[in-house]
């Protein structure tokens, strides 16, 4: 498997084990984050798998064009995005889908957008995409329910989830369950 050129927003954290996992199977893999030892910690674990981190805030959305555009002049077209966006940052991900795009209008890519909120609407309704090169894959993050407890997903569940998104045909994955929703932890 190569997944070619691959740029990974919001994966230094508890998405950490995916982000090492795309280094190992990517020609290239930049992740993006603003904290510093979190980015550190991650080249000294997969910088032998050709992973290079870079300081990012995804809320300054110049700065996020800038960075996007960077990454395909160092090291060409970008076959996947990854991310996993606050919603804090409301413009990014539609930021990312058409600058990628336009940078790249002949060159089909994916991208892959996990969800994760208190909000079921959120998560289910789809992001459409709005490039005809753009070909979308989200991960809808639930939780574990067992009829009598319910517990929120570890890591490394959200890790594999993930990793079974972008191995897959599938347009939506969802990772643990979103029903019953009153159930949730
Ligand atoms: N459904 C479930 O089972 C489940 C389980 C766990 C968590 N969650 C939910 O998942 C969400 C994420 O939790 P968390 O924040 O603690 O996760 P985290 O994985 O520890 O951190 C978030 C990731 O996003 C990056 N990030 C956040 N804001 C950024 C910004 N403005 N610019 C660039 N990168 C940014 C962080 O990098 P930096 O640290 O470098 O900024 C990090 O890589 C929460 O809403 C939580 O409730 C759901």
């Amino acid at each position: 498997m190569n997944l070619g050129h691959v740029l990974v927003f919001g994966g230094t954290g508890m998405l950490q084990e995916a982000t090492g996992w795309i280094a190992k199977y990517a020609e290239h893999t930049i992740a993006f984050g603003r904290n510093k030892q979190r980015l550190s910690r991650l080249q000294g674990e997969y910088g032998e798998h050709g992973l290079e981190v870079r300081a990012l805030d995804y809320t300054d959305n110049e700065r996020l064009k800038q960075e996007i555009s960077h990454s395909y002049v160092r090291h060409g077209s970008i076959n996947m995005v990854v991310a996993w966006i606050h919603g804090t940052a409301p413009r990014a991900i539609p930021t990312i889908m058409k600058q990628v795009s336009e940078l790249q209008e002949n060159k089909q890519w994916t991208f892959v957008i996990i969800k994760s909120s208190g909000n079921l609407d959120r998560i289910i309704t789809p992001v459409k995409s709005t490039e005809r090169n753009c070909i979308i894959k989200e991960v809808q993050l639930g939780f574990i329910y067992n009829e009598n407890t319910s517990r929120w997903l570890t890591h490394e569940e959200i890790s594999r989830g993930t990793i079974q998104a972008i191995k897959g045909n599938k347009n939506k994955t969802i990772v643990g369950t979103l029903t019953p929703w009153n159930q949730r932890p």
